[in-house]
């Protein structure tokens, strides 16, 4: 799958992604990712329809994102005889920022199996647009050694930062976020805060709107995740 890391601010020259090791902003390029992305923009793509975008995405997100994990030998006993293989090297933890972050664990735990998943419980308050945590059960020792924080959204980038600065206070050496959609600023400031975090998004947008919403963007993926949308009159 073709990556491009998207060093500066302004997004325009989307170099190709020659080392992944690097933090930065790394923006998923593939027919197939914005094939999915469109339909999640629709406001006609039903939950049970939008749940499955949601699954694909971060599939193909988390292939892209993994590339780069360290490995170690291991040998296997075929049933004709012994094999040097490898295996991942290290603890893998998956995080995911609920509610809207559950819809990307089970793809991600699917190719990832031997993973530990630690929930944060972060939302962002409608009036001040700030995150308020209210869910936190990180152990005070032994971080693991990579962590993938999942969130189908970043708009101001606040819930974002919140879970990085937790994982930062745990120990993380090693964080990735995966966000099928951002915001430009939001981004931005998420890169500028935390240069050593390799951040994967599917979409990068241009602006938020005066309620703090990606435009043009895909609404509140929770709630098209969950089917917990206001009905329209
Ligand atoms: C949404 C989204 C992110 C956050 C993005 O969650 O899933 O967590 O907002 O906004 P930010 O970048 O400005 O912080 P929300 O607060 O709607 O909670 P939910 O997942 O429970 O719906």
């Amino acid at each position: 799958m073709a990556g491009a890391s998207v060093a500066g601010s302004t997004g325009e020259a989307a170099q190709p992604n020659a080392n992944h090791t690097r933090g930065g902003i790394h923006l998923v390029k593939h027919p197939l990712v914005e094939h999915h992305v469109t339909r999640m923009r629709r406001e006609s793509t039903r939950p049970s329809e939008f749940r499955g975008l949601v699954r694909r995405l971060a599939a193909l997100m988390a292939y892209e994102a993994t590339q780069d994990l360290p490995t170690q030998p291991y040998q296997v006993t075929t049933p004709i005889c012994e094999a040097e293989g490898v295996q991942i090297k290290g603890r893998i933890g998956i995080v995911p920022i609920l509610r809207a972050g559950l819809g990307m664990v089970d793809p991600v735990l699917d190719l990832l199996p031997m993973a530990e998943v630690w929930h944060l419980g972060l939302y962002r308050d409608e009036a001040t647009a700030q995150p308020v945590s209210y869910y936190d059960k990180l152990p005070a020792k032994r971080p693991v050694d990579v962590a993938m924080v999942l969130d189908p959204m970043l708009a101001t980038g606040g819930s974002v930062t919140a879970a990085l600065m937790t994982l930062r206070e745990w120990g993380v050496a090693n964080v990735k976020v995966l966000s099928l959609i951002a915001a430009r600023e939001g981004i931005d400031a998420v890169a500028t805060q935390f240069p050593e975090v390799q951040i994967y998004v599917c979409q990068i947008d241009p602006e938020l709107n005066a309620h703090k919403f990606i435009v043009p963007g895909l609404g509140d993926a929770g709630d098209r995740i969950f089917n917990t949308l206001e009905p329209h009159d």
